[in-house]
C-alpha cells in the first residue's frame, strides 16, 4: 500500500462553450419531447462548441484558470494528463497541443482514452507519476467535444450529450496541510466494450465514404444495460474508493458523481447511504459530458459554497469501455 495522501488537487478551472441546445431545440430535429428527455434523464440544456473551438483551446483555458487559482504558471507544470474521447487530430495527442498553447516548456505531455471517468483516471494517472518521482506539479484535464461524434438523427443518444472542458492541479504534498487524495479506484471491463462505441473512423475501420454514409463514426449505444452497468459499476466504486480511504458514508461532505442520468446518480447516492442534499448534480445544465463531468460539477459545488476546505469529497463515474473508476479527496 502507498503512504497516502501523497499528492494533493489544488484547484479546478472549467471552460464552457457559450452555445446552447436545449431540449425545446432537439423537438425541433428529432421525434422527442422536453418532458421525457427531463423525465428519463434530468437533462434541459447542453453547451455546443462552435467548429473553430477546439478541444485544446477549452482546455486551455479550464487550466489557466486552474494554474491561476493554485498559484501557478504554465512553466511550473511538469506532465500534462489529458483524458478525452474526442482528441482534436488523432495525431498528435491534444494534450501536445494544449502544451503549446499553454507554453508549458518543462511538461511531458500525453492524452489518455478512458472515455467518461478520465479525469479520474488522469487523478491517479497524476498520482502515480508524483509517487514516481516523474514531476511535482500535474496538470490534469478533462475536456470534450462530444458533439462531433453524437449522432443528431439518433435521439437514444443525441439528448444526452454535451461539450466543456475541466482541469486540476494535482501537486505534490506532505500531507501537513491536511489535504490530500486520500483514496484512487480504477477499473475496467473490455467485454463490455460493444454496448457503448464508435465503430468506424478508427485503425480497425479507417474513414471512408462507407463510415461516413453508414454513420458508423459516430457513438452508438445500448441505453439500458449501460443504465444498469452503470448503477452497478458506481456503487462498487464508491464503497471501494471509501474502504480505501478508511471513510465511512457519513463523513463524505459531498459526493459528486458523473453527471450522465440523473437516475443513476440518486441511484449511486442510495447506495452510497448519501442523501441528495449531499450530492452535486448538474447534468440539468451540462448533459453528459464525459470526462468534463467530474471538474464541471466539482468547480460548480465551489462556486456555490459547497466546498470548502477541509471538504472531504466522493467522486465516482462510469464510461465506455466499460471503464469505472472514484476518488475519496479532502479539498
Ligand atoms: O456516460 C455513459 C453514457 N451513457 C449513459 O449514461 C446512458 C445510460 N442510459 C440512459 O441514460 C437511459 O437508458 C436512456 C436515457 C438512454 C434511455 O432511457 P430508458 O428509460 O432506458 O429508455 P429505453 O431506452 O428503455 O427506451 C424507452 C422508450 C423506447 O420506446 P419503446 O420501445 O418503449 O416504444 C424508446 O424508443 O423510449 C423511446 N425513446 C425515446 N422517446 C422519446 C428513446 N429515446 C427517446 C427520446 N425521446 N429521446
Amino acid at each position: 500500500m502507498i503512504r497516502r495522501p501523497f499528492a494533493e488537487m489544488a484547484s479546478v478551472g472549467v471552460a464552457v462553450p457559450p452555445g446552447i441546445l436545449t431540449n425545446h431545440d432537439l423537438t425541433r430535429m428529432l421525434d422527442t419531447s422536453d418532458e421525457w428527455i427531463v423525465e428519463r434523464t434530468g437533462i434541459r440544456e447542453r453547451h455546443i462548441a462552435r467548429p473553430d473551438q477546439s478541444v485544446a483551446m477549452l482546455s486551455c483555458e479550464a487550466s489557466m484558470k486552474a494554474l491561476e487559482q493554485a498559484g501557478h504558471t504554465p512553466r511550473d507544470v511538469d506532465a500534462i494528463v489529458l483524458a478525452t474521447a474526442t482528441p482534436d487530430r488523432l495525431l498528435p495527442s491534444t494534450a501536445c497541443d494544449l502544451q503549446a498553447l499553454l507554453g508549458a516548456e518543462k511538461a511531458m505531455a500525453f492524452d489518455i482514452a478512458a472515455a467518461c471517468p478520465g479525469f479520474l483516471f488522469a487523478t491517479g494517472v497524476a498520482e502515480g507519476l508524483i509517487a514516481a518521482g516523474q514531476g511535482e506539479v500535474v496538470l490534469v484535464v478533462g475536456a470534450e467535444k462530444l458533439s462531433t461524434i453524437t449522432d443528431f438523427q439518433d435521439r437514444s443518444t443525441a439528448i444526452l450529450f454535451g461539450d466543456g472542458a475541466g482541469a486540476a492541479v494535482v501537486r505534490r504534498t506532505s500531507g501537513a496541510n491536511g489535504r490530500g487524495i486520500l483514496s484512487t479506484f480504477l477499473k475496467s471491463d473490455g467485454k463490455l466494450a460493444p454496448l457503448l462505441y464508435r465503430p468506424g473512423g478508427g485503425a480497425m475501420d479507417p474513414i471512408s465514404e462507407k463510415v461516413v454514409c453508414e454513420r458508423s463514426h459516430y457513438m452508438k449505444m445500448a441505453g439500458r444495460e449501460v443504465f444498469k452497468a452503470a448503477v452497478l459499476t458506481m456503487a462498487e466504486a464508491c464503497d471501494e474508493a471509501m474502504r480505501r480511504a478508511g471513510v465511512s458514508a457519513g463523513e463524505i461532505d459531498l459526493l459528486i458523481p458523473h453527471q450522465a442520468n440523473i437516475r443513476i446518480i440518486e441511484a449511486t447516492a442510495k447506495h452510497a447511504g448519501l442523501p441528495m442534499d449531499k450530492v452535486m448534480v448538474n447534468v440539468d445544465r451540462y448533459g453528459n459530458t464525459s470526462s468534463a463531468s467530474i471538474p464541471l460539477a466539482l468547480d460548480q459545488a465551489i462556486g456555490e459554497g459547497r466546498v470548502k476546505p477541509g471538504s472531504l469529497l466522493l467522486l465516482v463515474a462510469f464510461g465506455a469501455g466499460f471503464t469505472w473508476g472514484s476518488a475519496v479527496i479532502r479539498w
